[in-house]
This record gives structure tokens, C-alpha cells and sequence, in this order.
């Protein structure tokens, strides 16, 4: 069904292979760029991951003008205004970022102070942030999970409240993204699962949130595919180059889903846990993505289960009644997380990863209050939220 009215917008040129980051040079002669400053964190160096990388750069005909490694796990408004501080001092004229998460949403962090000026709190909120940036940016993760290679958005620590701030415009999505599976062939089991549950996730929300479009339901389900094919091969065999590569096109293609449709419940309580109790965003995912769609699952029985062909294949699609599909699909994923558990430990309730009884109420009140929860299909009670969270634990 198309709707009356929506928007969908990827920018971003993808470079995606086996030896894509060979094509780094010539990507960055063609946005006119040649004194990129890398940025990254001192683990990824540490382990050859980020080398790559700069090794790749050194064949080329562009300069590395700086590398920049001090990007930390949770990043900061401090450590953006570091890094627009560091790209001016060694003269650059891109950002090649290759890193998680944090280390891409640092990068546009960096970008709005370097093409608005001040520091990165002057601009919280700010129409500014719409126009054209002033920096070229290379986005190269060393996960699958959070898609923010695709993302118009960022999200940046405020450390002096103890709040995460997000940031969004359509002038924070890179110019190229580059999936390359060198960078993830060394993941470990449980870190592979809980990204590529972050992931699973972003697709699963896009279908069933209330920007859903057709565009973002074709990455979305391609997403989802992708995740049943390859994750277990990625666990069985976690240095196969094809695994790393269907895992990283999953990621990127869900986070282009979620970019446009955006999240729902499952996040908001997702980045509430995180906010309370301090537990893995991935994690967080693979627990409480069934929780998040039983609630959601008599107004998006039938978004669920169109997702059943791809959560579980042809013949269960096939052998499943209509009207039974969406439940079913809530099973698919108990199925994918019994395994995870099994095969890697990836926790199936928040108690095992230390969530208390008596921080329930706190995690709910700030999954209502979290941006995500408007986007979800439907509005839950403080009573509704409490009753899923304890379901959960
Ligand atoms: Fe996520």
C-alpha cells in the first residue's frame, strides 16, 4: 500500500567488496578532497583494524593530514569540539571516519561545529543544522549493527546533564560510505550478535512505525533476509569474508530503513535501560525486541507478518495461516535470540544483564519520554510500559 503522502532520502554513495577500501583514493579525488583526518579510536589502531585503512590511504594520492584517535566508547560534546579543533589545526579537508558507532556520530558531531562554528552545545536543537555542510566525509564501520553509515542522525553525550543528545538533518549523512568485511572479520561471537540484533531491530521498527514507506520496507525486509542467512554463518565460520559482507550490507540497509521510517518502542525503552541501568545497546535490542512487538501486535499483526517470510523463510510463510503470520513472526525472533543465547550468551532477559526490579519504574518514564516512542504505532500507558519491562526481566 503506498501512503498518501512520505519521503525517503539516501544520499550516500555505498562502496561495498572485499577490498573496497582499495577504492578510497579515487573516492576521495572525486569529492575533491585529498588531506583527510582519520578518525577513529586507539583500540581499533591497536588491534589493525584502522591501519587498513591508513594503509590504504598511503597508496593514494591524498594526505593523511592527521589521525585522530582519542574517539571514546560513549562520546562526547567535549570530544566533537576536540575533533573540529584537531581537523582545523592539521589543515584537513575530509573526515574518513572508521569506527562504530560512537566514532561515525562523532564525525557529525564534528561536522556541524566545523561548518557552524562554536561548539557542538550551541547548536542542540538548532535550524542550522539544515543546508550543506562544509566537510567531506567518509563513513567506514567496523560494525553491523547501528547503520549509522546511512543515518541523517547523531547521537552525542551532553556529560555535564547525563543526557544523550540527538541530532538530525539531512546534511549529516556521509558522502560515501565503504563496507569492507576485513574491518569485521575480528568481531567476537556475542558482539556480532548483539549488532546484528541492533540491526534486526531497526528493521523490524521501520516496518511497523508510522513513516513506514515502500522504500523503506524493500531495505527493511532485504535487511532482515540477509540477517537469517548470514548470522549463523558468521558464527560458525567468523573470518567468512561473504558472512561479514551480507551482515555489513544488512546493517547499512536497515539503518537507511530506520533513517526514513524511524524507531519505536523497542528503542525508547531500549535507550531508556541504557540511560537507568547502563546496559548494551545491542543487548538491550535482542531482549526486548519480542516484548516490543507482542504489544504492538494487534495494530501491526499484518507488518509482522509480512516479515515472516523473511524472519523464518518460504515454507513457514507458506504453512502459516494468514492471520496467525504476525504472531508467528514474534516467534521467529524468540527463535533467533534462543539461539544467540545458546550459541554466544547474548542475554534473553534484562536481569541477567543486572537490570533490578525497583529500576523499572525510573526505565519506563524515561522510555515515554524518549523521542522514539512517538514514532511507534501506538502510545503505551506508564502502567502498559511497566507491565512490558517486567514481562521482560
Ligand atoms: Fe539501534
Amino acid at each position: 500500500m503506498i501512503p498518501d503522502y512520505y519521503e525517503f532520502c539516501n544520499s550516500t554513495k555505498i562502496v561495498s567488496g572485499a577490498r573496497a577500501i582499495e577504492h578510497i583514493g579515487y573516492e576521495l579525488a572525486a569529492l575533491g578532497a585529498s588531506r583527510p583526518l582519520v578518525l577513529t579510536n586507539a583500540q581499533l589502531l591497536e588491534l589493525k583494524v584502522a591501519t587498513i585503512v591508513i594503509d590504504a590511504l598511503a597508496d593514494t594520492d591524498a594526505e593523511v593530514a592527521g589521525v585522530y584517535d582519542a574517539v571514546p566508547v560513549d562520546s562526547s560534546a567535549a570530544v566533537v569540539d576536540d575533533v573540529a579543533r584537531a581537523y582545523r589545526e592539521a589543515g584537513a579537508d575530509a573526515i574518513v571516519a572508521v569506527g562504530g558507532g560512537s566514532v561515525l556520530d562523532t564525525a557529525k558531531g564534528a561536522m556541524i561545529v566545523l561548518t557552524h562554528g562554536g561548539s557542538l552545545m550551541e547548536h542542540r536543537g538548532a535550524e542550522s543544522l539544515l543546508g550543506r555542510r562544509a566537510v567531506t566525509f567518509i563513513a567506514i564501520p567496523t560494525t553491523a549493527g547501528t547503520g549509522s553509515e546511512v543515518t541523517s542522525a547523531a547521537v552525542i553525550k551532553d556529560t555535564d546533564r547525563h543526557v544523550k543528545m540527538g541530532f538530525t538533518s539531512l546534511s549529516l549523512l556521509p558522502d560515501v560510505a565503504i563496507l569492507d568485511p576485513r574491518l569485521t572479520v575480528g568481531l567476537p561471537p556475542r558482539l556480532t550478535a548483539s549488532t546484528a540484533m541492533d540491526a534486526l531491530t531497526h528493521a523490524v521498527e521501520s516496518v511497523s512505525c508510522v513513516q513506514a514507506n515502500p522504500l523503506s520496507d524493500c531495505y527493511a525486509k532485504a535487511a532482515i533476509g540477509l540477517i537469517r542467512d548470514y548470522l549463523p554463518v558468521a558464527l560458525d565460520d567468523p573470518r567468512s569474508s561473504k558472512a561479514r559482507l551480507a551482515l555489513a550490507n544488512a546493517a547499512l540497509m536497515a539503518g537507511a530503513a530506520f533513517s526514513n521510517a524511524m524507531v519505536g518502542i523497542v528503542h525508547a525503552m531500549g535507550h531508556a535501560a541504557g540511560g537507568v541501568a547502563g546496559i548494551p545497546h545491542g543487548e538491550a535490542m535482542s531482549v526486548l525486541l519480542p516484548h516490543g512487538m507482542a504489544y504492538n501486535l494487534d495494530v501491526a499483526c499484518d507488518r509482522y507478518g509480512e516479515l515472516l517470510i523473511d524472519l523464518a523463510g518460504v515454507e513457514t510463510h507458506a504453512a502459516t495461516p494468514a492471520a496467525d503470520r504476525g504472531a508467528a513472526a514474534i516467534g521467529a525472533v524468540r527463535s533467533i535470540t534462543a539461539l544467540l543465547h545458546e550459541r554466544t550468551g547474548l542475554p534473553v532477559t534484562l536481569g541477567e544483564m543486572g537490570v533490578q526490579p525497583e529500576q523499572i519504574p525510573d526505565i519506563a518514564r524515561a522510555a515515554l519520554d524518549d523521542g522514539a516512542m512517538s514514532m511507534n504505532p501506538k502510545q503505551p500507558s506508564y502502567e502498559e510500559l511497566i507491565d512490558i519491562l517486567k514481562g521482560a526481566l
